[in-house]
């Protein structure tokens, strides 16, 4: 019999590192934490009432220094940002931005975002998923810890709305390839390049720092966009 105490702990597709924060970054996390910081918990969250608007919807999964996320939220205020990412520094970076560029369509959760699709976010709530360059796990051995496999993808599926789209991007060839594995067993998911084939980069997704290392490593950047049959 599996019991809770002899279960193996879940495979998670972070470390939580010790990051060290600047001053800024712990001043910015402080004030703005109450406005724009949602803590997690299993109950399912109200999003018209957190933003206070019916608007676009994107869940950004993995905002590191949230460099993306600022510069969309900026450039398309028509839009909502939910910033998922685990990483302390990564939220005060993220809140920094929110309070010099005096943004008001950012949320951030610092939590594992297995678990915030599997409990606090509602069915039919989201637009569009981004994951932007996930954590890359090198090692063979690491690849079961990648953050996209296909139970991500079944746990994202019901919170997206009907002609919702997931966007990814990746530098790693073998974490584009395993994503294309995937996708072909995943009877429910359209890649809407086609079969086996890479989606043009998105003229609307910033460039960021991993996208530059990757580049300057000599990467090439492999884009999907996704779309989930009803
Ligand atoms: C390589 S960084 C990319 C950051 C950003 N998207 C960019 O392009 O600059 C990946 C981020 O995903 C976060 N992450 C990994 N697994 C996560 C999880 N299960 N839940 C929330 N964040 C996660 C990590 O902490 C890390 O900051």
């Amino acid at each position: 019999m599996t019991t809770e105490s002899n279960q193996h702990p879940p495979i998670r597709s972070f470390v939580l590192r010790d990051g060290r924060m600047t001053s800024a970054q712990k001043d910015a996390l402080e004030s703005s934490w109450p406005i724009h910081g949602i803590d997690f918990s299993k109950e399912p969250l109200d999003l018209h009432k957190i933003f206070a608007r019916h608007a676009p919807r994107i869940l950004e999964i993995g905002t590191g220094m949230g460099d993306a996320t600022g510069q969309m939220a900026e450039n398309h205020k028509e839009n909502d940002y939910l910033a998922i990412e685990v990483h302390r520094p990564g939220i005060g970076s993220l809140m920094r931005q929110i309070e010099e560029k005096k943004l008001s369509n950012i949320r951030l959760i610092s939590h594992d975002v297995v678990e915030i699709l599997k409990y606090q976010l509602p069915e039919n709530s989201i637009d569009c998923v981004y994951i932007f360059f996930p954590d890359p796990w090198p090692k063979k051995k690491h690849h079961k810890r990648r953050l996209i496999n296909s139970s991500l993808l079944s746990l994202i599926k019901p919170v997206l709305k009907k002609h919702g789209r997931v966007f990814i991007a990746t530098d790693w060839e073998d974490y584009a390839e395993q994503i294309i594995e995937v996708l072909g067993h995943q009877a429910d998911i359209i890649n809407l390049a086609g079969n086996n084939k890479y989606s043009p980069r998105p003229r609307w997704r910033p460039m960021t720092k991993f996208e530059k290392r990757g580049l300057n490593k000599g990467h090439q950047v492999f884009d999907f966009a996704l779309a989930f049959k009803n």
